[in-house]
């Protein structure tokens, strides 16, 4: 590949939080849903939601220049495929999912992130007065954004990654920290003989989409760090990779406690390359130092994580996101 211009590079680079506040904005304000009814312009729109037109209209231009919107000759802002992913009820929305990613939560431990390199710690309690999910205790508001952002984000990735792995002969699927349960569906329409315990504190179960798969799965309210129910084959999607090595030994111990003899521990999570490889996991990575006690590992980690808890890997499976299957067993099995 041909190496960019280093001082555009640079720029770029330095300039990507603008796009993200842009793309926020019109997140929040739901003008993609507006622009469903109809194509309109800014001043149409400011009109309806009672905000500056020609501020609005900045917004819009700099989307339309990047591709999420367009704009036609009588200044009328249209939809183009990536901006109808931002309608609330287009299949796969994405809508959700931007105003997690651009939540404060994030955006300000970003924010100061030479801070977060300086101390080693990640700033949510000197910002926000807790650590990330004890937060959403006292911010209800902060942890629906969150929890709704996660299954929008997650409904990208779960079939293909479900699809991945060969569920044959397990009878009960736990997904530990399975948030709305939008994996664990997935993955049961792949295992048609298994049935689901969708496991998280009872506040994010209250969301879980129950309707889907009815009699298939239930929930099952608790803290991954005291216990687990039994079952056959642990999913964690997007888990080890909130928190430090002792807390996720803590985690991985309470399964290896729990699990029915010859089950399957699955971590979904990234599996950082070695090198200079591009891997989306390397930015998430900061997000995990910035927000959360977390990191993305590589497969040397997850290897050293499982000896410390009593398991050993038995494979790394690649799927077509950017997540992997890890796979452990009991250790002595
Ligand atoms: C990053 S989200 C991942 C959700 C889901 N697995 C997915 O991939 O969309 C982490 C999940 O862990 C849950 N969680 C955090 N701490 C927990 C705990 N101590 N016990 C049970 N669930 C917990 C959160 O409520 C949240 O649903």
């Amino acid at each position: 590949m041909a190496e960019a211009n280093p001082g555009h590079l640079i720029v770029d680079l330095a300039f990507g939080f603008v796009l993200s506040g842009a793309l926020a904005t019109v997140a929040k304000f739901g003008i993609s849903d507006m622009l469903r009814e109809a194509p309109q312009t800014s001043e149409q729109l400011a009109a309806k939601l009672d905000v500056d037109a020609p501020s609005l209209y900045r917004v819009m231009r700099s989307l339309a220049s990047v591709g999420v919107f367009t704009q036609d000759p009588q200044n009328r802002f249209h939809l183009r495929s990536a901006g109808q992913l931002m309608c609330t009820s287009e299949p796969g929305s994405l809508r959700d999912a931007v105003l997690m990613i651009t939540q404060d939560i994030f955006w300000k431990p970003v924010g100061q992130l030479d801070h977060v390199v300086k101390t080693g710690t990640n700033g949510m309690v000197e910002i926000f007065g807790a650590p990330f999910f004890d937060y959403f205790k006292i911010n209800e508001d902060a942890g629906n954004t969150f929890h709704r952002g996660m299954s929008s984000l997650s409904d990208l990735e779960n079939a293909p990654i479900a699809g991945a792995y060969d569920y044959s002969g397990i009878d009960t699927i736990v997904d530990v920290g399975g948030g709305h349960g939008g994996f664990l569906i997935e993955v049961l329409k792949c295992a048609p003989k298994a049935r689901g315990i969708n496991y998280d504190h009872a506040h994010v179960l209250a969301e879980a989409r129950v309707n889907e798969l009815p009699g298939r799965w239930s929930c099952v309210e608790g803290d991954f760090f005291k216990s687990v129910p039994p079952g056959d084959a642990y999913l964690l999607k997007r888990i080890i990779h909130d928190w430090t090595d002792e807390d996720c030994i803590t985690i991985l111990k309470n399964i290896r406690r729990a699990m029915n003899p010859g089950a399957k521990v699955l971590i979904v999570d990234c599996v950082i390359p070695e090198g200079d490889a591009a891997h989306g996991g390397k930015l998430l990575d900061i997000l995990m130092m910035s927000a959360l006690p977390g990191r993305e590992r590589t497969e040397a980690e997850f290897k050293s994580l499982f000896e410390r808890s009593g398991l050993k890997l038995s494979r790394t499976i690649t799927t077509p996101a950017l997540l992997s299957i890890t796979e452990a067993v009991a250790a002595e099995s």
